[in-house]
């Protein structure tokens, strides 16, 4: 048996865990939601779930990886009571993981493609309209060559890090680029409120609209809060927990999980921060959607002094961001070959680059050549339906796994899961909290759960309405069987 690698150093821990949670979520569909949901009325209802729900299910997290030192292929084995059935829950913290990558990897490339058509000055110098920028956008999309390249250089430069190990390589790297992120955000932020006219979108970033937030059906914007909760932090599929099973005992978890929530939290304001004030100061509506930072910003920058570099720094952030997360998840999926067949860490790399290579190609073909494949309704494509599996599936049931077998005597329990949580120096978790984790909490998961996808799909008329009703109530009933299912022993 390997022994199992851990951090170097207390900060590695902290930038390569807020590395998992800072990504697309923060720098993409934070400040498109904001821009469609009413401002800081959202943000308002976001950083409430992210309080009441994300920070104690990721403490959750934390001490089950921590507890077992395993992925979470093979934790909930480690430390369930005999007979159980939790530890099929591995499968579907694992399936969420690939979920994950099958399209984030093809936007990281976007991400990628779009740092180097500014660096190339494509967006600059020219007098591109709107229409253009679009156009481009669009050209992207129907290129499957194109896409698959990008997403290829994304893959083959995440996994490149990994394979040099937890310290050599995740944290090393990590930590610089983290570190460059943390410098671009200050950069791109202070030019941002700076540009003239910016002082209104500040004003629409900091004061809440509940009237545009009712128009948008107040129950569609709860559930967009909580599933954004959810995927900002990346918890519920065990993507946080493996960075738990490289840790030692010296600090407790909550003090940390704080700081990982906090730095997160900062990421997506920030990105807000860059991208609204430009709006307004360009007079462009923050509104459109998943193609605002693709076509409404190059068509700023287009028009801004010092574009160019402006568009390349951005663009530059924004790579950093989502790589730091296909890395981090990377070293998840890695580690499950490594803790369930004992794999080498070079051969557990190969397979799963040509893996996620192939599995990412659906959400690419769905752009272009399976475009008629609307499963969520129309106008939607293959990448909707991923990003809404995980989101508001996998992501949510999954937080609602690791808090009940964190509370419950016949899963790991509470008296197991306080004692691992406040091993080491540093805050204690608050106690007072059992009650509403145990009871609360997870009926509120479920009832926004389902409730979202009741506002979700009965608009769209019955033929989503029923099948989808009927996937909510397939996932609910798998999560019953990992938690109910087996005989109900105590825990260890
Ligand atoms: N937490 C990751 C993100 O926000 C998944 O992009």
């Amino acid at each position: 048996m390997q022994n199992r690698e851990k951090f170097g150093s207390r900060l590695g821990f902290i930038l390569v865990s807020a590395g998992c949670a800072v990504g697309l979520g923060n720098v993409w569909k934070f400040p498109y939601m904001c821009g469609q949901y009413g401002g800081a009325a959202f943000i308002l209802i976001y950083l409430v779930f992210l309080a009441i729900l994300g920070f104690p299910i990721m403490v959750c997290e934390f001490s089950v990886g921590r507890g077992s030192q395993k992925s979470c292929a093979t934790s909930f084995r480690v430390l369930e009571p005999e007979g159980s059935k939790w530890h099929n829950f591995g499968y579907f913290g694992m399936a969420g993981n690939y979920l994950l990558m099958m399209f984030y990897t093809m936007v990281a490339g976007w991400m990628m493609y779009y740092c180097y058509r500014c660096l190339t000055g494509e967006f600059t110098g020219t007098a591109l309209t709107t229409d253009q920028v679009g156009e481009k956008f669009n050209a992207m999309l129907s290129s499957p060559g194109t896409l698959t390249f990008w997403m290829v250089i994304a893959v083959v430069l995440a996994f490149g890090i990994c394979s040099l190990g937890v310290q050599k390589g995740v944290e090393k790297i990590t930590k610089i680029m983290m570190l460059c992120l943390l410098c671009l955000i200050v950069v791109l932020a202070g030019h941002s409120v700076t540009l003239p006219g910016a002082g209104e979108g500040v004003k629409f970033y900091l004061v809440p609209d509940f009237a545009q937030m009712k128009e948008k059906g107040i129950g569609n914007v709860i559930f967009g809060a909580m599933s954004q909760a959810f995927f900002t932090l990346s918890i519920g599929i065990g993507s946080m927990a493996i960075f738990g099973s490289y840790l030692d005992k010296e600090r407790s978890l909550t003090g940390e999980t704080m700081s990982i929530t906090l730095l997160d939290t900062f990421v997506a304001l920030m990105a807000g921060l860059i991208i609204i004030p430009a709006c307004f100061s360009f007079g462009i509506e923050p509104g459109s959607g998943p193609s605002l930072i693709f076509i409404t910003l190059p068509n700023i920058f287009n028009q801004m002094a010092g574009g160019r570099i402006w568009g390349t720094l951005f663009f530059l952030f924004l790579s950093f961001a989502a790589l730091s997360t296909v890395i981090a998840v990377f070293e998840n999926i890695i580690s499950f070959a490594i803790d369930l067949w004992g794999w080498e860490r070079r051969k557990a790399v190969l397979v799963n680059i040509v893996a996620i290579i192939l599995l990412s190609m659906p959400c690419i073909l769905g752009f272009n050549v399976l475009s008629g494949i609307q499963p969520l309704g129309p106008n939607t494509g293959i990448m909707d339906m991923e990003d809404f599996l995980v989101s508001s599936n996998l992501l949510p049931l999954g937080s609602l796994v690791y808090l009940m077998f964190c509370t419950r005597r016949y899963g790991w329990g509470w008296k197991n899961f306080i004692k691992e949580a406040n091993a080491g120096h540093g805050k204690r978790f608050p106690e007072f909290l059992k009650g509403y984790m145990t009871f609360i909490l997870p009926l509120i998961v479920i009832v926004i759960y389902l409730k979202g996808y009741y506002d979700m799909f009965a608009p769209k008329g019955k033929q989503y309405l029923i099948p989808w009703m009927i996937v909510a109530f397939a996932f609910l009933a798998l999560i019953g069987w990992f938690v109910f299912g087996g005989k109900r022993k105590e825990g260890k």
